[in-house]
């Protein structure tokens, strides 16, 4: 049976501010406890707050999603890479991730890449569907490797 389409309505997709630190921090931070498992728990809520605010935020250009006021989406550029792609659990499969993905391309005319844990099938699936290709299986230099290097990664790539 063809599953039936349910859209939430996206108020906006705009650039993060400071404000929105705490919120962005949730998104990533729970988004990761619930879809990759084997990866939480590094950090914990607190720790993710600090790095939003004084990395993430200054370091990448950060858009969020949000759905009546609240922020339910997430994505971080940073020279041609998709540093970070988190939707909220329960706001995930209405369409977020496709806007966001609109967002990261629009901002990024020389294309994007991305590295995805082999294990995350569901991202690997869903950037697919949204025109990325799989370049090769290696492992990120990012935050993820360091203290994760042996958990292998796919790097994705979209060519305008
Ligand atoms: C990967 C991730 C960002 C996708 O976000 P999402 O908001 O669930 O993505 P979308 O809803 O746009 O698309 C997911 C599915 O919902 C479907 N969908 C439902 N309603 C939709 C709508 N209104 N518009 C577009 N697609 C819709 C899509 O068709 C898609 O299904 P498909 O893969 O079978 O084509 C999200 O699952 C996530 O945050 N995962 C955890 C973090 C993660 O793994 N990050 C790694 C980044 S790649």
């Amino acid at each position: 049976m063809k599953r039936e389409r349910v859209t939430v309505h996206i108020d906006d997709v705009r650039r993060a501010t400071a404000g929105d630190a705490h919120a962005v921090a949730e998104v990533i931070h729970y988004s990761t406890a619930d879809s990759m498992p084997w990866f939480a728990g590094r950090n914990t809520l607190d720790e993710d707050r600090w790095w939003t605010s004084n990395v993430l935020l200054h370091k990448t250009d950060v858009w969020v999603a949000t759905v009546d006021g609240n922020v339910v989406g997430v994505v971080a550029l940073h020279d041609g890479w998709l540093s970070q792609l988190f939707v909220r659990t329960t706001a995930q499969g209405f369409g977020v991730g496709h806007r966001l993905v609109e967002v990261a391309k629009r901002e990024s005319p020389r294309g994007l890449q991305l590295w995805v844990f082999r294990r995350n099938a569901v991202a690997a699936r869903f950037l697919e569907t949204v025109g990325f290709s799989l370049v090769r299986e290696g492992t990120s230099s990012g935050r993820h490797s360091v203290s994760e290097a042996a958990e292998p990664e796919l790097l994705y790539r979209w060519v305008p």
